[in-house]
């Protein structure tokens, strides 16, 4: 309760800090566009149950296939789970804009183009990709890559374009995949460790498991709970600076890493602001910033700053996001530790409205004084460097480059 109400507090603190913030949230508004069409008002429904409709608004250069009640009865008759439904659609919105005359001019008359299935880490391998190709009689088919040529659905018509943010076009009929349909578990039955080690946050994963903290984070999986986990070399690095930390210290560090709510990657990023964590304790204690660069997101402690760099799991009422550093709060170490690190981001609190910038580090009681005076020399320097993309795979603002790359590439080869 305490924590929620904190939480408003600090929205409403934080949205007079996003009046004035350059950063726009959305330019369109998917669910708002398709209610003009009452043929589409099952997939609409479906796009705001599976939260894609947040997904796609967050976007640019965008394509939604949208399919009419018909076709959506044929995908419901499967009796698939939301979670399985929600992979199957995030197939028919692609990460390119693709309007009708750019369908109908597709150079060398095919091509493949990456789509939010893709993008997710949900699908896996290289399926997700949606071949398009230019045929006879003025006609464009669509079918997913992995079926080798198979074009089983047809563009019917354009519903409405915007270049070049969002195209919605009408396909005559769902495209049929065996990677979107495979059965997906619940979230909240999901084992978390054993995702974060199978997606690169083994380090932390394990760490996790060998301390009471795993249990804070296993309580609030039903609830709702959003991890940030480090990846492995970051994680390693830390690792001499994590020993040093009392036993309290160690939960505390571990449980800094999880935030008691469902954030989607759509709400971090339309939200700037402070953040409780597990491991708060009381008013402005173990919190962290998030803030929004561009297309990244970005946790700044008063120690450091960590980037999002993908997603394990984004699913009410989970989300597990890597991130390229261990976040450090200020309770454990002391801001000098950071003097050394060189991080391209400004001084953490810089432009942060938080009310209470000139608080003192002051030092949890569990923290005792071993870890402050973190050398100059010690690993921060390692792990501060670490910057790139731990988890190229499942990488979130890189997974959509790679795959818009490898889309661009496409029509590049073909121009
Ligand atoms: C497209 O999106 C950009 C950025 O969000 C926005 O500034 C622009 O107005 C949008 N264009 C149209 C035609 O809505
Ligand atoms: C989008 O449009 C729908 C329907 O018009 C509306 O209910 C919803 O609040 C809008 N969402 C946003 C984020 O503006
Ligand atoms: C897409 O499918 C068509 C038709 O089967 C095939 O000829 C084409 O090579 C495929 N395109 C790509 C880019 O794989
Ligand atoms: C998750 O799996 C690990 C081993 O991979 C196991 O030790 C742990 O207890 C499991 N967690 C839950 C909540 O079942
Ligand atoms: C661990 O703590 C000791 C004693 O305070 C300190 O000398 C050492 O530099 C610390 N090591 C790291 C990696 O922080
Ligand atoms: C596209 O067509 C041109 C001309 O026929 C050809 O040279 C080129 O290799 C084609 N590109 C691909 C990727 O097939």
């Amino acid at each position: 309760m305490q924590l929620r109400s904190m939480t408003a507090v600090a929205m409403v603190v934080f949205s007079l800090g996003l009046l004035l913030s350059p950063h726009t949230t959305s330019a369109h508004n998917i669910t708002h566009i398709l209610a003009k069409y009452p043929q589409f008002s099952t997939f609409n429904h479906y796009l705001t149950e599976t939260h894609l409709a947040a997904e796609i608004n967050s976007r640019e250069t965008i394509t939604v296939c949208a399919v009419d009640n018909a076709g959506m009865e044929e995908l419901l008759s499967k009796h698939l789970s939301i979670y399985t439904i929600k992979n199957v659609i995030s197939l028919h919105v692609l990460l390119d804009y693709f309007g009708a005359k750019k369908l109908h001019q597709i150079t060398n008359g095919t091509a493949l183009a990456a789509t939010m299935f893709q993008a997710t880490g949900s699908a896996p391998g290289s399926t997700g990709f949606v071949n398009i190709t230019d045929l006879k009689g003025g006609k464009v088919g669509f079918g997913p890559a992995e079926n080798h040529g198979n074009l089983p659905a047809t563009f019917v018509k354009s519903v409405e374009e915007i270049p070049y943010n969002i195209s919605v076009i009408q396909i005559s009929t769902m495209l049929p995949s065996a990677s979107a349909e495979a059965p997906t578990p619940e979230p909240s039955q999901m084992n978390l460790t054993s995702l974060m080690s199978a997606h690169g946050c083994r380090v932390f994963a394990e760490t996790l498991l060998k301390s009471p903290a795993e249990k804070t984070f296993d309580e609030n999986a039903d609830g709702g709970l959003t991890v940030f986990c480090p990846g492995d070399d970051a994680m390693k690095n830390f690792m001499p600076k994590f020993k040093n930390l009392t036993a309290d210290g160690k939960q505390s560090l571990l449980e800094y890493h999880g935030v008691p709510v469902y954030q989607s990657m759509a709400s971090l990023k339309s939200n700037n602001g402070v953040m409780n964590t597990l491991a708060t304790d009381g008013a402005k204690k173990y919190d962290f910033v998030v803030q929004n660069d561009g297309d990244t997101v970005t946790l700044k402690t008063k120690i450091v700053t960590a980037k999002i760099t993908g997603t394990l799991i984004d699913e009410q009422p989970i989300a597990i996001f890597t991130i390229n550093k261990v976040l450090m709060p200020k309770e454990l170490f002391k801001a000098s530790a950071a003097a050394d690190t060189p991080a391209p981001a400004p001084a953490p609190d810089a432009d942060s409205p938080e009310p209470s910038k000139k608080k003192k580090k002051h030092k949890a009681p569990a923290a005792a004084d071993t870890p402050a005076d973190s050398p100059a020399d010690g690993p921060s320097d390692d792990f501060a460097d670490s910057t790139a993309d731990d988890n190229s795979a499942f990488s979130y603002s890189a997974g959509p480059v790679v795959a818009g790359v490898l889309s661009m590439w496409f029509f590049f080869l073909l121009l």
